[in-house]
């Protein structure tokens, strides 16, 4: 090995020997004829000493050194003079006399340098991702993904599951978003789709009676892109058979305070809390509530429909609710102006028609333009069933009700963030279960399935599919940390008939579940044992036991929100040799 020691290695111990360092140039001072370079690699930075002492050559030679050059350097390690130790640097005790140096490589100008304090705007980061991917932030995120895929796949590994890869080039998988086709050159006119995820594959694997099956799998998913999305992300993907929900939970339970204790130093009680998806919906109007802070939905629909106020009783008359939030002591903290762009924000966002807020004045009184549009007693009224002291903001929403959970969501989102209303180091995880088995299909009618079509509903409630389908509650449970859908999974149909009865009710006729999922249904007829799991998103793990708020800072080749990899330039044009062999023609070529 070229180098004897790493750049974060020497203390006070090393003190008198002769090492070999390599490393990249961080920072470099000229001191009237002595130079001081800093030495950086993956491990940490040592500074490095060219002194008179060491020859004219060698100083003359450091002189020319920049910024990002590898650099070997070779010298003596000594302790730093009194008054020039580090104690923000782990090798700041001590630097290196040089007595030789090679440049290895020289380098351009960085667009921007690993240590600078302000971080450039993340296109440019992302085009220069080996420059960015060299700052210790960068790398210490990388590490700790390291390390926590790792101590997943120990984890599993201790009980018994088995790593087993499925194929990228597959069949379409519906998880709910568009697929990345890709053409196949030998069957003309065909496509392979990359996996949503390895859902059906690890059902077979069941099947075939891999009863704890567990893969690190990249999925594919052609949909609109958020902090919290990738349109190629990564699983920790789990199926186990002879199982209850119960039993998942526990596993993942004992996973996740495994990961906080041995991440972030932190006792977690088990077993984690629960709520039912529609309590989640009642108090927070999400399905992956942020449980770290309180400022819970309230309803007075049951009080707004008694209201002259048009806006909140037109809303009750027609089936809508009237639910808000009361953010505490925040009266002041929003003048005329900052109320207005909260509307704009609600309405721009999710789709409400506006917002009604309440001041609470010094003697208990609401007051808002709306106000003298409310019996004074229905008022106080509506103030008690929110709680309201001297101080507060009332804010609400008049819609329907989904209409109200995604805006109240948003703004008890922004709010929480905006008032601080939590520590951001804390963590809060949580289950979500009782997840309905479908969801209004908004654009083509008829029933979606809310989480994927193989997904059982409770036993209780098999008879709901025939009587009222949105009724029907899946076994189904969601991980959820701070706000964040950190993973979801389900018990899975393993009996034909009910599968052939849930495709119906999706509307994935006999024809087009055998063209689509033939296999599958096959396979749950030569033995299938009941069975389900879960998959976790590595991504947002990490992103959330780093403390980080997307998870392209945890992704080493991340894409823009416009899914392009601004370092390779993909996605980019191909050859039209390859087209023709593909059989593809572009319009207009
Ligand atoms: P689901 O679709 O809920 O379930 O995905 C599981 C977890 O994967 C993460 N995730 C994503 N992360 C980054 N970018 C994305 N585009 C993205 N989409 C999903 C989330 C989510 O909770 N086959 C089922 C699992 C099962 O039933 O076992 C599935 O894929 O953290």
């Amino acid at each position: 090995m070229l180098r004897t020691h790493t750049c974060g290695e020497l203390r006070l111990d090393n003190v008198g020997q002769e090492v070999t360092l390599c490393g990249w140039v961080d920072m470099y001072r000229d001191f009237g004829g002595v130079l001081f370079v800093d030495l950086r690699d993956r491990y940490g930075k040592t500074q490095v000493v060219f002194a008179p002492e060491g020859g004219k050559e060698l100083v003359d030679a450091a002189c020319a050194l920049r910024s990002e050059f590898v650099v070997l350097v070779r010298g003596k390690v000594a302790p730093r003079p009194e008054g020039t130790v580090n104690p923000k640097l782990d090798t700041g005790a001590v630097e290196v006399r040089a007595e030789h140096l090679e440049i290895l490589n020289k380098a351009l100008t960085p667009p921007f340098q690993p240590s600078a304090k302000e971080l450039p705007g993340e296109d440019l980061r992302l085009k220069h991702r080996y420059i960015d991917l060299r700052r210790p932030e960068m790398q210490r995120t990388v590490l700790l993904r390291h390390r926590m895929v790792k101590m997943m796949r120990d984890y599993f590994d201790a009980l018994g599951f088995v790593e087993v890869e499925t194929p990228m080039l597959g069949r379409s998988t519906p998880e709910g978003a568009r697929d990345y086709l890709v053409p196949s050159r030998v069957q003309p006119g065909t496509f392979y789709a990359l996996p949503q995820s390895p859902q059906l594959y690890k059902q077979i694997l069941m099947v075939a009676g891999y009863d704890r099956y567990v893969q690190v799998a990249r999925c594919f998913r052609d949909e609109d892109l958020r902090a919290d999305r990738q349109p190629e992300f990564t699983q920790m993907d789990v199926e186990m058979s002879f199982i209850n929900a119960e039993d998942i939970i526990g596993i993942i339970d004992g996973l996740v305070a495994r990961l906080a204790k041995d991440v972030l130093g932190l006792e977690i009680k088990l077993p984690l809390p629960r709520m039912s998806y529609d309590e989640a919906m009642n108090r927070f109007g999400h399905d992956a509530p942020d449980l770290r802070f309180g400022m819970e939905l309230i309803d007075v629909s049951d009080l707004a429909a008694k209201a002259e106020f048009k806006v909140f009783r037109g809303a009750v008359e027609a089936g809508g609710r009237v639910r808000g939030i009361n953010a505490k002591g925040a009266a002041d903290r929003y003048s005329r102006k900052g109320i207005d762009e909260l509307t704009a924000y609600i309405v721009e966002n999710f789709g409400a028609k506006g917002l009604v807020f309440f001041k609470v004045e010094s003697d208990g009184k609401l007051a808002s333009p709306s106000a003298k549009n409310f019996a004074p007693e229905l008022l106080a009224e509506i103030g008690r069933r929110m709680e309201a002291a001297p101080g507060d903001l009332l804010l609400l929403v008049a819609d329907k009700f989904e209409t109200t959970c995604k805006a109240l969501y948003g703004l008890r989102k922004r709010l929480g963030a905006e008032l601080k209303l939590y520590d951001p180091a804390t963590m809060n995880f949580s289950w979500i279960v009782e997840f309905p088995m479908f969801a209004p299909d908004t654009e083509e009618g008829g029933w979606t399935a809310m989480h994927h079509p193989f997904t059982a509903p409770r036993p209780q409630d098999r008879k709901l599919l025939e009587t009222d389908p949105q009724a029907c509650r899946a076994q189904a449970y969601d991980l959820v940390i701070n706000g964040y859908e950190a993973g979801g999974g389900t018990i899975r149909i393993h009996d034909q008939e009910l599968q052939q009865q849930v495709f119906g009710l999706l509307g994935i006729d006999a024809a087009k579940a055998r063209e689509r999922f033939g296999f599958l249904l096959d396979a749950l007829q030569y033995g299938a044992p009941p069975h389900g799991g879960i998959a976790l998103g590595v991504d947002r793990l990490v992103m959330l036991f780093a403390g980080l708020d997307s998870i392209r800072d945890v992704i080493a080749f991340p894409k823009t929100q416009r899914a392009t990899d601004l370092m390779t330039g993909a996605p980019g044009q191909v050859d039209d040799k390859q087209l023709r062999e593909l059989g593809i023609k572009l319009p207009g070529k």
